[in-house]
């Protein structure tokens, strides 16, 4: 595992969005594995420049995502769907249809997990961008005795649920469920990235660079990958 230490927010998303841009310069046919919340949407915003300067091609990019809220429809606002659409996809050349994210409002929750990880194993991914949670949590793979294998529904922690109050109204309104890509098929990918930054993940990021691997603090897991960096930025 390696660790680039940056100072600002702006830098940790250009060290992101350069691996990015050089595997899609690479492998123009890249399959992404990609996640939400705030600390990749710098790295987006760079992406979004350099596919309309012409420096990077989507058309032949398939994406996959990480999660999605149980219960949500991906035209609702709050959805991954929705924030993957409004950050990225709608502002570069992908074709829609070779973006996934997992439907949070499906009829059989089981079998659209089912589904996603035959996804996942069709494709193979390439490079998979993440970020943490304050208690390590990677995609929504909580704190738990082992660690999960494939794509599963899963209760978000309290915390998860504090911490994600901050986009939505009431903490009340943050949806208590999730679907998420299991460990596994995170570890399945070829690179990871991992962005993080600022006081708030600070000890979870100090924590992992002397932890031993431990399924309760489940971003520990990428000290087994051939080829994760993490790129933490002070503020
Ligand atoms: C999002 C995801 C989560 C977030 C994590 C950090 O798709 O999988 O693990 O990466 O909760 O979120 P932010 O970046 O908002 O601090």
């Amino acid at each position: 595992m390696n660790f680039i230490n940056v100072k600002t927010y702006d830098e940790m998303s250009r060290v992101a969005a350069d691996i990015v841009i050089e595997q899609l310069k690479k492998k123009p046919d890249s399959v992404l594995g990609l996640a939400t919340g705030s600390s990749p949407v710098g790295m987006y915003n760079l992406l979004v420049e350099a596919n309309k300067n012409g420096e990077i091609d989507f058309s032949k990019v398939t994406t996959i995502n990480l999660d999605e809220y149980f219960g949500l429809s991906g035209d609702n606002d709050q959805s991954y769907r929705y924030f993957m659409n409004d950050k990225l996809f709608n502002h570069v050349n992908i074709n829609k249809a070779n973006t996934y994210v997992p439907s949070g409002n499906s009829s059989d929750p089981e079998e659209e997990c089912k589904a996603y990880d035959a996804l996942i194993e069709k494709f193979g991914i390439d490079l998979q961008v993440l970020g943490v949670g304050r208690n390590g949590h990677i995609g929504f793979n909580e704190p738990d005795d082992v660690f999960s294998k494939g794509t599963h529904v899963t209760r978000l922690d309290e915390s998860t649920i504090k911490a994600n109050a901050r986009f939505f109204e009431n903490e009340s309104d943050v949806p208590t469920m999730a679907l998420t890509m299991g460990i596994e098929s995170i570890m399945s990918a070829k690179k990871i990235i991992l962005v993080a930054n600022g006081d708030s993940k600070k000890p979870i990021i100090e924590k992992l660079r002397t932890c031993e691997v431990d399924p309760h603090i489940p971003v520990s897991i990428l000290k087994n990958h051939p080829d994760a960096t993490i790129i933490f930025s002070e503020s």
